[in-house]
């Protein structure tokens, strides 16, 4: 497999892959490998079909349902666009809207779940010519910049995750009675070690608090970790070019969309959730 590593801590670009294709299953370990240990696998030049891009996200697992509340409810497929049916660019106030600012803070993909999303696979259909972009934040790199004692500190806490917590911060009204009552808040791990490759954080916008925590307490520990999180330094932006397809670890890197830049140009992008197929701990 020929490839290309994009950023310092994280992302590879796999060069020789046509995602229509039968693809072996030793060729989907090797795509699986890769993207354990560089967390976020983009692939050019993908110009796949919906059903395409549900067929290959299935050598991965079984794909989650899309939610309540969100483009493509029901179906294995979530359709982020700010624009309506006719082309119109929708208000600023239109719910698809604000569900893309939330995606502007960095989250992980159903965190806010029992069972967390292993990872997530995007495609790019529509991208505007400026800004628009994905970036995504190494949490091992993050975990690693942390001091031994708060290591020590935080290798058992258990973290509350809770749709609402972050969407309502972008707007109050944002989750509707419907959303709230599926979505109960759920318990994960702060510390996760998935594989070999060692030890990352688990954190994002739907993180509300530390269990057993004051929340003053929560919130100065929480405050503390990220000071060690050099956004920056250890994330990669991604410039997005139509037809891109990419895939990340949601346990190994958190992820954010940057503002279009100037006009608003339409966006679309179509994205498979790949499930997880253990919770971060036993308890929930
Ligand atoms: C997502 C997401 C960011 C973007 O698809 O899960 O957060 O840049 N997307 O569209
Ligand atoms: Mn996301």
């Amino acid at each position: 497999m020929i490839t290309n590593k994009l950023g310092k801590f994280i992302a590879i670009e796999i060069k020789d892959l046509d995602v229509r294709e039968v693809i072996s299953k030793e060729t989907i370990n090797k795509i699986s490998d890769i993207l354990t240990e560089y967390s976020v696998v983009v692939i050019r030049n993908q110009n796949i079909t919906n059903d395409e891009h549900i067929k290959f996200s299935e050598n991965f697992g079984n794909l989650e349902l899309t939610k309540v509340g969100t483009d493509g409810s029901g179906s294995k497929l979530i359709i982020l666009r700010n624009f309506d049916e006719s082309g119109n660019i929708l208000l600023p106030t239109d719910r698809q809207r604000l569900n893309n600012l939330a995606n502007q803070e960095w989250h992980s993909d159903s965190s806010f779940k029992q069972i967390p999303s292993k990872l997530s696979i995007l495609s790019a259909k529509i991208i505007p010519s400026n800004g628009g972009n994905t970036e995504f934040l190494s949490m091992r790199a993050s975990y690693n910049a942390l001091p031994q004692d708060l290591k020590i500190k935080i290798d058992d806490k258990v973290c509350w995750h809770d749709y609402s917590h972050g969407r309502s911060k972008i707007d109050p009204n944002l989750v509707t009675p419907e959303e709230k009552q599926a979505l109960p808040p759920v318990k994960q791990k702060l510390v996760l070690c998935e594989n070999k490759h060692g030890k990352s954080l688990y954190l994002g916008a739907h993180c509300r608090n530390v269990d057993g925590m004051s929340e003053n307490d929560s919130n100065a520990l929480l405050a503390e970790i990220n000071s060690y999180i050099d956004t920056e330094k250890f994330s990669y932006s991604h410039v997005w070019e139509p037809f891109d397809l990419i895939m990340w670890d949601n346990r190994a890197v958190l992820h954010r969309a940057t503002p279009i830049k100037g006009k608003i140009e339409k966006r679309l992008m179509v994205r498979t959730t790949v499930a997880g197929q253990t919770p971060t701990i036993n308890e929930n």
